[in-house]
């Protein structure tokens, strides 16, 4: 079992990453420090790992509630469902919730926790590959507005992760791929050598081979926890972490969250941010083909979703939370391994970005 600490002073917390992690009573018995535990996951997740989670949480008072699978879930009305059962449980202040699954399950557990009595524990148990390389780690947590992507929401960081890869083996293919839109993301935000890592090994991954997978996930947290070590709230660089998002939220939101998965929307995303990038001069067209080319071969969409248009486009990145009185702000590429933050970009380009991913007349 490898450990990594994101160092974050009194609210530092272990990310646990290992195989058959879910089956030791004892790493969730050191990392929760109440007597009543909730776990919330879906329905899909609860047919594969309930059981054992809840033998693993033997020794607490343990009640669980299970959502409806799906990012359209992933709203207030959903979210009130895990409040109603805390308050019903007389659940107090010092209880923990435990989420179970993939991002949409932890951002939604996240922001219950957030805001039960104004905050309560939460340990994250990701079952995904994006949930395990992202967003289990950093306490950002959020449900969706029908007008915008997690839009409402709060930092609020667990007290721990529980990363067992082996429930990596039930995911499915396009699930797995969508994840690695995040691990290609650190390669390309500031890790240069773990892309040229990921140029020779990307097919292990795919074919979901341990040692490579364990590893990948273990270097992603690395690049996640001092990302978040340094800047929290994302007042300054963590908003590297968001390259390709600005885009990939607009084909979410543009979608009405069905269809794409957020790891695709994210993939055609960060090639829009490169492809703008190189149209700038900032990144180098041998870089941008480098990016398509990893992509790609993760079977990753590199084109927008034939319903949305560059106007709307537009119009849906307008509404982002790296918006600053007014002024949009994308995060773009200098090089493989070196993201950066701007407002000046030329609006021209960024439409010829938009014209050129366009798949008006094509499907993906
Ligand atoms: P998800 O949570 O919808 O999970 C994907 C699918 O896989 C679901 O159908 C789920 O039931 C199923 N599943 C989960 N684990 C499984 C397993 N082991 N075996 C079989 N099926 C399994 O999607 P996701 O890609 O994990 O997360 C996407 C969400 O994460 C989005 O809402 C996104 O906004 C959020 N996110 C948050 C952050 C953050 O920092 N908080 C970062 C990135 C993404
Ligand atoms: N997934 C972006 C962040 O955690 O900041």
């Amino acid at each position: 079992m490898k450990e990594i600490r994101v160092e974050l002073g009194e609210h530092a917390y272990p990310i646990f990453i290992g195989g058959g992690l879910l089956d030791k009573p004892e790493i969730f018995k050191n990392c929760i420090r109440s007597k009543q535990v909730l776990v919330v996951t879906n329905d899909t997740i609860a047919s594969l790992y309930l059981e054992r989670t809840m033998r693993s949480l033997g020794s607490f008072t343990t009640d669980k509630v299970i959502l409806p699978d799906g990012e359209q879930y992933k709203t207030l009305d959903v979210m009130n469902e895990i409040i109603t059962r805390l308050l019903q449980q007389r659940y107090s202040r010092n209880c923990c919730l435990v989420a179970l699954g993939g991002g949409v399950i932890g951002d939604i557990t996240g922001f219950a926790a957030a805001c039960y009595q104004r905050g309560v524990d939460y340990i994250q148990v990701p079952t995904t590959v994006l949930a395990q390389v992202d967003s289990s780690v950093g306490g950002k947590t959020a449900v969706n507005h029908k007008l915008g992507k997690n839009m409402i929401g709060a930092f609020h960081q667990p007290r721990a992760v529980i990363t067992d890869i082996s429930t990596l083996l039930t995911l499915h293919d396009r699930e797995l791929q969508a994840g690695l839109a995040e691990v290609i993301k650190y390669g390309l935000i500031r890790d240069r050598k773990f892309f040229e890592w990921l140029e020779q090994n990307i097919e292990k991954l795919l074919h979901r081979e341990i040692q490579e997978i364990s590893y990948a996930i273990e270097v992603s947290c690395r690049n996640k926890a001092e990302v978040v070590a340094i800047d929290e709230k994302e007042s300054g660089m963590r908003a590297i972490l968001n390259l390709g998002h600005t885009f990939g939220h607009a084909i979410e939101t543009g979608l009405d969250y069905k269809g794409w998965l957020h790891g695709e929307a994210v993939a055609a995303g960060m090639l829009m941010a490169a492809d703008l990038s190189s149209r700038h001069g900032w990144l180098s067209t041998q870089d941008l083909e480098r990016t398509r080319k990893i992509l790609t071969r993760a079977k990753l969409p590199v084109r927008l979703p034939p319903t949305l248009t560059p106007a709307r486009m537009l119009e849906l990145m307008a509404v982002d939370k790296k918006a600053r009185d007014g002024a949009m702000h994308l995060v773009l590429m200098k090089q493989l391994g070196e993201a950066f933050v701007t407002n000046q970009f030329d609006p021209e380009k960024l439409r010829a970005t938009l014209e050129n991913f366009s798949s008006a007349t094509e499907s993906r």
